[in-house]
């Protein structure tokens, strides 16, 4: 699974997407140590405090399936319908979930095309954060 593999999963998965409030539609490719993707896209709700973004449905996925160790996330966000024309960054919750199974060298893709990414790590995203190390 090479880094192009992984964003191409990412923006397809915008097709999944549920976004009838916002217009914005996400996708996710998580990367495990062990080489498997886990996908996601965001999933709003009438009741908008209950969305769930592309980031999380990967990660809940992956738990769920027994997956704990990741290596990496591509992230594809943009208005529904069109190619996305900026970088999408996880919102702060997301950086949280992250923190609880990602060490700061975890790496983040944000990802416009295949060709136009760019490359943060958790530890650049969310520095000083509270994670199981600090229980
Ligand atoms: N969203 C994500 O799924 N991931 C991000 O990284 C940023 C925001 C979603 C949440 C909501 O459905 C929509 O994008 C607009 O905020």
């Amino acid at each position: 699974m090479d880094d192009k593999q992984l964003m191409e999963c990412a923006l397809k998965m915008r097709d999944m997407s549920y976004c009838p409030y916002s217009g914005f539609s996400v996708g996710a490719a998580l990367l495990t140590e062990s080489g498997k993707i886990y996908t996601g896209c965001n999933i709003e709700n009438a009741g908008f405090s209950s969305t769930n973004c592309a980031e999380r449905t990967a990660f809940f996925k992956a738990v769920s399936e027994g997956e704990q160790k990741y290596k990496k996330i591509a992230i594809a966000g943009g208005k529904k319908g069109e190619a996305p024309t900026e970088y999408t960054y996880p919102c702060g919750v997301c950086r949280q979930v992250m923190k609880e199974f990602c060490n700061d060298s975890f790496e983040i893709i944000s990802v416009i095309t295949t060709e136009d990414f760019t490359k943060k790590t958790l530890g650049e995203l969310f520095p000083f954060g509270f994670g199981p190390d600090n229980l």
